[in-house]
C-alpha cells in the first residue's frame, strides 16, 4: 500500500493549516509524526482518513484520488482525538455493531483484539462505566479489529498505563 500526499493545501479560516505537504508513506512501514502543538498532525492524519477535503493538491491511495476516485481509504483502522464510542453498549457490542458495515471481522476477531488490549475480561460491561483509558483500549481494538492495511493513530497512547 502507497499513501502518496501530494501539495496538500488546508485553508481554514483564512490561514493554512497544511501547506504544501508532500509524502509518500510506503507499505510495511510505521512512521511517526511529529511536531508542535497546532502544527498540523491531525489534520494530515484527517486528510489521510478521507476525512476534510483539500484546498489545493490531493492524497492518492495505492494511486486512486481521494475524494474523486474513492471517498475512504477501504481497508483503513483509524483513531483520531476523542473518539467517540456508543456509552450504552459494552465493548464486545461496539465492535460487534461497527463490524456490520465491512462483514469482515468474526466474533472471533472481536475477541482477539479485546484480548490484544486487555480488556477481554471486561467486555460485558458498559462503555459508560469505563476509565479513560479503558475507553482508549477500545479505540485501539476498534481500529485493529478488522486487521486493515492502514493503521492511523493519533495520539493512541494517550491516558494508556504500562
Ligand atoms: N475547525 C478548525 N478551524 C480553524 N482552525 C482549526 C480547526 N481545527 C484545527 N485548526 C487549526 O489547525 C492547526 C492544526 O491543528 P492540528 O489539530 O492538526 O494540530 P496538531 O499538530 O495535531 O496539534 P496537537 O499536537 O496539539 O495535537 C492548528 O493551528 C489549529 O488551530
Ligand atoms: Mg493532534
Amino acid at each position: 500500500m502507497v499513501v502518496d500526499v501530494r501539495n496538500y493545501t488546508k485553508k481554514l479560516k483564512g490561514r493554512n493549516v497544511l501547506d504544501g505537504v508532500s509524502y509518500k508513506f510506503e507499505g510495511g512501514n510505521i512512521y511517526g509524526l511529529y511536531g508542535r502543538n497546532g502544527s498540523g498532525k491531525t489534520m494530515l492524519m484527517r486528510a489521510i482518513a478521507g476525512l476534510i477535503f483539500p484546498t489545493d493538491g490531493r492524497v492518492l491511495i495505492d494511486g486512486r484520488i481521494l475524494h474523486k476516485e474513492i471517498s475512504f481509504p477501504n481497508d483503513m483502522g483509524v483513531i483520531i482525538e476523542n473518539m467517540e464510542l456508543m456509552p450504552q453498549y459494552d465493548a464486545f457490542d461496539n465492535l460487534k455493531i461497527l463490524s456490520k458495515v465491512r462483514k469482515t471481522a468474526t466474533d472471533e476477531d472481536i475477541n482477539e483484539a479485546l484480548e490484544k488490549v486487555g480488556l477481554h475480561d471486561v467486555r460485558k460491561k458498559k462503555v459508560k462505566t469505563y476509565s479513560l483509558g479503558m475507553k482508549q483500549k477500545l479505540a485501539i481494538a476498534q481500529a485493529i479489529f478488522e486487521h486493515p492495511k492502514l493503521l492511523l493513530l493519533d495520539e493512541p497512547t494517550n491516558a494508556l498505563d504500562e
